[in-house]
């Protein structure tokens, strides 16, 4: 019997659907390949669903998706829907009642890929950033006081308990370890004014680090990491940091790795089912037009091959992609590729049975 591993897909809005279709093309011919089954099980939970039914996720539903050995996500956020309902009702929602505690964001200039920073090659670019994904001012708390009027009060509070900033910090630094590259953790703070929030990630940090004495403990505020990332990113290698800082600086990530096009991450829960995804949204804008780059999408699938066990394919699924960059495409922006959406998937799913690894 071969190995086999269920997958729950939700393509939701806008441009998810297309690229989704590529994502469970390529891992398909992978399957193939190395000789395990994956079923495809697909949720319509989205923008369109809200739209015609009224409801956004349907109570169970994190129950029915921890059965799954894992979830791949197209993207959430539909035009016709106002910001906000989607993005907190389904993405957000699962990421809680998941406990998908660590949002995994590499950031890595593949071969051929056009960086906006001068002078810098894919040598210098490739670090991973482990974002806290259930935490910090994304727990909701605080509150509006007259609101609507002049005396309006609004307090949003960053919410940092013990027990989340460490096991953040643990998985980091394992990740860190098993990564076997600079073995150097960067905590990204605000120590020097976010001085009871960062106090605790700070002393958490050095606390856990007694521990992993072959990883180096570096810090660095959350202002000075942009500056840095973009200046001399080649001193990373693994960072971590709250939920708001994460969000923020893997943006930035991204567009020094090509673009939203080829920037993935995995939403994880270490002891439970795990979400992957293209960061780049929906991009309703491209909707239909098969222009949208698959990559991340394709990336986010290998993310999960990666974690269900799959290490080998995943490694060539990744060798494909730095084929594909290195020698077809243009430019990784929707539109600019010089190929389709279905043609880049295409493409990368002929490495997959050409190449030998
Ligand atoms: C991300 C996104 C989400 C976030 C939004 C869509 C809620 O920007 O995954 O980074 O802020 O976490
Ligand atoms: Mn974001």
């Amino acid at each position: 019997m071969p190995k086999t591993y269920n997958i729950a897909v939700i393509p939701g809005d806008g441009t998810g659907p297309e690229v989704i279709r590529e994502g469970v093309k390529v891992l398909d011919v992978l399957s193939q390949r190395y000789g395990f089954r994956l079923n495809f099980n697909y949720y319509d939970f989205g923008g369109d669903r809200y739209l015609k039914t009224g409801e956004i996720l349907p109570d169970g539903v994190a129950e029915e998706l921890r059965k799954y050995d894992a979830i791949y996500l197209g993207a959430i956020g539909h035009p016709d829907v106002k910001p906000g309902i989607l993005e907190k009702g389904i993405l957000l929602r699962l990421r809680f009642e998941l406990d998908l505690y660590i949002n995994l964001r590499p950031v890595k200039l593949y071969p051929g890929v056009d960086c906006p920073l001068k002078n810098k090659g894919p040598e210098d670019i490739d670090f991973v950033v482990v974002r806290e994904n259930t935490e910090g001012l994304y727990a909701g708390a605080g509150g509006v006081l007259k609101k609507g009027t002049g005396d309006e009060v609004a307090v949003q509070e960053s919410i940092n308990t013990r027990k989340g900033v460490e096991r953040c910090i643990r998985y980091a630094f394992e990740y860190c370890g098993k990564r076997k590259k600079m073995n150097k953790l960067t905590l990204c703070g605000k120590t020097n004014v976010l001085t009871f929030a960062f106090d605790l990630w700070e002393r958490t940090f050095y606390e856990v680090a007694k521990e992993y004495t072959d990883i180096k403990a570096d810090y660095a505020h959350v202002d000075a990491i942009t500056m840095w990332f973009v200046k001399n990113p080649e001193w990373f290698d693994v960072i971590v940091t709250d939920n708001m800082f994460g969000d923020i600086i893997t943006d930035l990530g991204a567009m020094i790795q090509g673009g939203m096009g080829i920037a993935a991450g995995g939403n994880i829960n270490p002891s439970g089912v795990s979400m992957f995804e293209p960061i780049g949204g929906s991009a309703p804008k491209y909707t239909g037009k098969n222009i949208i780059n698959p990559l991340a999408c394709i990336c986010a699938g290998g993310m999960m091959l990666q974690h269900i066990g799959e290490e080998k394919s995943a490694i060539l699924l990744e060798e494909a992609v730095m084929k594909v960059t290195a020698t077809h495409l243009k430019s990784l922006a929707a539109g600019k590729m010089g190929f389709s959406t279905t043609e880049v998937g295409d493409l990368v799913a002929r490495y997959i049975t050409e190449l030998s690894l």
